[in-house]
């Protein structure tokens, strides 16, 4: 298979079908679940089904109904689910061996090798990478651990609406208190300071963000240790799509460089093309000096983890960061063939073109709704803000609900869960762009009223 087969033949279909849903035999599963799974489980709460199969931005639940898939398992399958290229070689790899913990293998140094080509800025080609566990908190894990061994300090500094995972320093660096409450203390001496343009919270300019940074470091009474490293989402997801101004990002460059700390640039959600560039660093034209990659970067939903950064930084011995998982060997056969399928198909280009298409429809439906208070995003990383008078958290959930019962599947965002948030796959097509956001317009129509 050379690459695969185009983009328009890896979906059940263009348009959604759905009856009445949830369907008697997801009803049944779900209510399988709810006896003898986890009080933790959350998204079938919001999107009731259970699902059989799936294929590029189409699922299919146990029903038979077909949705249109606009969160993409929140930013995993940016080739699609089930794509043929990527299953073609993972499965081939199955049949070989799985799990080498670091021993070399074809597939491991290939996908260094492709991850140091496409790299943001000055880690291109001159960067290692170092897996450790699977997940995107297992990542910041390791870039705290870089940081700190770098530094010789063990100060965090991230920001207001942050997200940067669950295990215990990725929940320092996150920012939400739902997430974080009754499980203190976590690490010590971590700050969070505003993120610029959260408009939901106030609009924080981009200089009066960078002074509060500043102030962590600089100010002899701050309150804190000088930080480690700065963590930073380039596009904050979770707390609300939020593009920061453009010179935020060189701005933290400048401060992390006067104060001899590391710039963690956290793209597990938006990396490997979500936002029409490999890493959305890219947009800003700044070289962080790690980033975290997880999400999209095993292919098909594969669990792996990884931390970049610049060679000047590898200076931990053997054991300085491991992991029984970190030879995840069909995981990288996913992420290198994930990457081969986006360049081939130009999906870069695409997701600019259709986020681009889909934005600019959400911005005329804004013209006579004035519940949306910003539409944001950059390539197919999209969020919508609800606001009518207060954040509107009730209308999203009422879109959501409405989005699903006519097949489109959607998520939601932002510091007060008031912001739509669209991830779909990168392979998705024009055609199912438009009918996607026929039927988000139209859920947004009947749910405000407009
Ligand atoms: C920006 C960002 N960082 C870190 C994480 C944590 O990744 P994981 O859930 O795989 O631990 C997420 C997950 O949503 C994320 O969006």
């Amino acid at each position: 298979m050379v690459n695969g087969p185009p983009i328009e033949e890896l979906h059940f279909a263009d348009a959604p079908s759905v009856d009445a849903v949830p369907g008697p035999n997801s009803e049944q599963l779900l209510e399988r679940q709810r006896k003898i799974d986890s009080s933790a489980v959350a998204y079938p709460k919001r999107v009731p089904i259970a699902l059989e199969e799936a294929r590029g931005a189409t699922v299919r639940d146990v029903d038979g109904n077909m949705f249109l898939d606009f969160f993409a398992g929140i930013g995993v399958l940016n080739v699609g689910h089930s794509n043929p290229y990527v299953l073609e070689g993972v499965q081939e790899q199955l049949g070989t061996y799985t799990h080498t913990i670091d021993f070399p293998t074809e597939a491991r140094l290939d996908l260094i090798d492709r991850l140091r080509e496409i790299a943001p800025g000055g880690l291109r080609g001159s960067s290692n990478v170092v897996f450790g566990g699977p997940t995107g908190s297992d990542a910041i894990e390791g870039s705290i651990k870089l940081a700190k061994h770098n530094t010789g300090r063990h100060s965090l500094l991230a920001f207001e609406g942050s997200y940067h995972g669950t295990t215990a320093g990725a929940l320092t660096l996150t920012a939400g208190k739902q997430y974080k409450e009754g499980y203190g203390p976590l690490l010590p001496d971590a700050v969070h300071v505003p993120y610029p343009s959260a408009s939901d919270d106030g609009d924080v300019g981009c200089t009066e963000a960078l002074e509060a940074v500043k102030r962590k470091f600089e100010n002899p009474y701050g309150g804190h240790e000088t930080p480690a490293g700065i963590w930073v989402e380039p596009i904050q997801g979770e707390g609300g799509v939020v593009v920061p101004p453009t010179g935020f990002l060189q701005g933290l460059r400048d401060i992390a460089d006067d104060n001899d700390a590391l710039l963690v640039v956290d793209e597990i959600q938006t990396g490997i093309g979500r936002t029409g560039e490999w890493f959305a660093s890219d947009h800003f034209d700044v070289t962080p000096d790690a980033i975290t990659m997880a999400k999209a970067l095993g292919g098909t939903g594969l669990p792996i983890g990884a931390t970049l950064y610049h060679e000047q930084f590898d200076t931990w011995g053997p054991g300085g960061h491991v992991g029984t998982f970190r030879g995840n060997v069909p995981a990288m056969v996913g992420g290198l063939r994930a990457i081969e399928y986006i360049e081939a198909h130009d999906l870069l280009s695409h997701a600019t073109e259709l986020g681009t298409y889909l934005r600019d429809r959400f911005r005329e439906v804004a013209t006579s709704t004035p519940e949306i208070s910003a539409v944001r995003g950059k390539g197919l990383f999209i969020g919508l803000e609800f606001v009518d008078g207060d954040p509107a958290k009730e209308l999203v959930t009422e879109i959501q609900r409405r989005c699903y019962e006519n097949g489109v599947l959607v998520w939601s965002a932002g510091r007060y869960k008031n912001v739509l948030r669209l991830i779909p796959p990168l392979v998705l097509t024009s055609e199912q762009a438009e009918t996607g956001a026929d039927i988000i317009c139209d859920a947004i129509e009947a749910s405000t009223g407009s």
